[in-house]
């Protein structure tokens, strides 16, 4: 997309954190902005910290596992604001543990929440999308955890790495059409997970994390960049991941070159 301003753009999970980072961007750049969530009152508190920026701004308590319910958004989204042009599917839940320690009720819930939500969001919007014709974006949230096997990431890490694969195939059928992807790998952002997270480990590691921690609104203006740019991976630091990125990488020609090696 060449230009955001006056645009629509619907964001799940987006009253706090990395979704809160991405509407307060595209507040910023003069975007309607409609924020789902399932919590009211973050959702409020949310609003009012937009109105700041902007009086464009509607909010939906909408389960992103629940697609009726997108739809029905999806309708009250249009009569107020008219065409979505980007939709960030950012709705995430944690889900990491080693997998004999991962039950089967939450490999469940986390597919449904990480890798249904943001799909049941892309069957909602893209027809619309295709069918308005004019310039458009969808951003999946997935996670660095998605493209490296690192730590004990069980279901959350197995989610993400679904959900880029989604978009890589997803970027395959859109080629050539009016709509953008991409996906979205932070691998440690200043967010509330984060927060909650460094409660429960040492006070070492909570320093290594929060070292580590992107700010969420610099995520938001990253995602933004790239759909300026239509860039499909968006890394979120190139200091901790890119070793992580580079063993992945090497690992896979070296094993092609093991099994057949070149002549
Ligand atoms: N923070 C990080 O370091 C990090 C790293 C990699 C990926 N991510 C991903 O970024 C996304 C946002 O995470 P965050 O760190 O901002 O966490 P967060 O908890 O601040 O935000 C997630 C939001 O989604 C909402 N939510 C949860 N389930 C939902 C559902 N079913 N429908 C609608 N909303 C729902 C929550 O209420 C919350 O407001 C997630 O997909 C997460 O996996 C975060």
């Amino acid at each position: 997309m060449k230009d955001l301003n006056g645009k629509t753009v619907f964001i799940t999970g987006g009253s706090t954190g990395l979704g809160f980072g991405m509407a307060t961007a595209f507040a910023n750049a003069g975007m309607n902005i409609a924020i789902t969530d399932i919590r009211d009152e973050e959702l409020a508190t949310a609003k009012e910290k937009l109105n700041a920026i902007t009086d464009k701004v509607l909010t939906f308590n909408v389960d992103s596992t629940d697609k009726g319910a997108i739809e029905s958004a999806a309708d009250e989204l249009e009569k107020s604001f008219g065409p979505l042009h980007v939709l960030c599917n950012n709705a995430g839940i944690p889900g990491g543990a080693p997998i004999l320690e991962t039950d089967d009720d939450r490999w469940r819930l986390v597919f449904e929440v990480n890798f249904f939500g943001p799909l049941n969001g892309i069957n909602t919007f893209l027809p619309r999308m295709l069918e308005h014709g004019e310039e458009a974006h969808i951003v999946n949230t997935a996670s660095f955890s998605g493209i490296h096997g690192h730590g004990h990431q069980s279901a959350y890490g197995s989610s993400k790495f679904a959900v880029v694969g989604m978009s890589e195939f997803l970027r395959n059928d859109l080629a050539d059409t009016n709509v953008g992807v991409s996906v979205l790998c932070p691998h440690v952002a200043d967010t509330p997970i984060i927060q909650n997270l460094k409660k429960r480990v040492s006070q070492d590691m909570a320093k290594v994390i929060s070292d580590m921690a992107v700010p969420a609104e610099t995520v938001g203006n990253q995602v933004m960049n790239a759909i300026l740019t239509d860039e499909f991976y968006v890394f979120c630091d190139g200091t901790h991941t890119r070793s992580m990125l580079e063993t992945r990488c090497n690992d896979y020609i070296a094993a092609m070159d093991r099994q057949f090696p070149k002549a």
